[in-house]
């Protein structure tokens, strides 16, 4: 035990950084949560799709993206012909749920996200996909250092990096379940990905 108290995040194998992760204590996130969610899927998958953090129905089932936008999601990865178990993981930018003094879901504050995102880093360092789909605006600025205030309309349609793996940003499906008439532009955004992994 000792060993894991004192591995880098960065160094971490997967089993460490799992426990590592459902003892956190970094952030103020910890108080509130039922369990953290640490992510799902295949641990070496060539896609890696990357949410924002867990929400109501996550923090009770500890599994990223349970409800409503996770069923949008799962349509979305059968259509490019992968499973959550299968040729994809997923995981968040924040492994436990943050809610407003109302108990509502609400995004991470950038404190949150700077304790959190060495994890996150780690599991995309271990998984090495070959290409990261940020859902959403939290997912893209986060990994690209972006000001949290650039919409994802600005990020979208193109070819970006995390650490030399190609990254394309896209809507949440939380998003396009309230704004439907966008779904085609994450369809093209899912086309790009799948071309990106094509050449690699
Ligand atoms: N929204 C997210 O960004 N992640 C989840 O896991 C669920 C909803």
């Amino acid at each position: 035990a000792t060993d894991v108290l004192t591995t880098p995040v960065l160094q971490m194998d997967w089993a460490e950084l799992q426990q590592t992760v459902a003892g956190c204590r970094a952030c103020g996130l910890c108080a509130g949560r039922q369990q953290t969610v640490f992510g799902v899927g295949d641990q070496r998958a060539p896609w890696l799709f990357v949410g924002e953090g867990p929400g109501y129905n996550e923090n009770i089932q500890g599994q990223p993206f349970v409800g409503a936008a996770g069923q949008l999601l799962d349509n979305m990865l059968k259509a490019l012909g992968v499973q959550r178990g299968q040729r994809a993981y997923i995981a968040n930018v924040v492994k436990c749920r943050p809610t407003d003094d109302a108990g509502k879901d609400r995004p991470p504050s950038a404190e949150e996200i700077a304790a959190c995102l060495p994890y996150l880093r780690r599991q995309i360092a271990l998984i090495q996909p070959q290409v990261i789909v940020a859902l959403g605006k939290t997912a893209a600025v986060a990994l690209l250092g972006l000001d949290m205030n650039t919409p994802v309309a600005q990020l979208r349609a193109k070819q970006h990096a995390f650490e030399g793996v190609p990254l394309i940003a896209t809507y949440h499906p939380a998003y396009l379940l309230r704004k439907p008439l966008d779904k085609s532009k994450a369809w093209q955004d899912l086309c790009m990905a799948m071309q990106v992994m094509q050449q690699s």
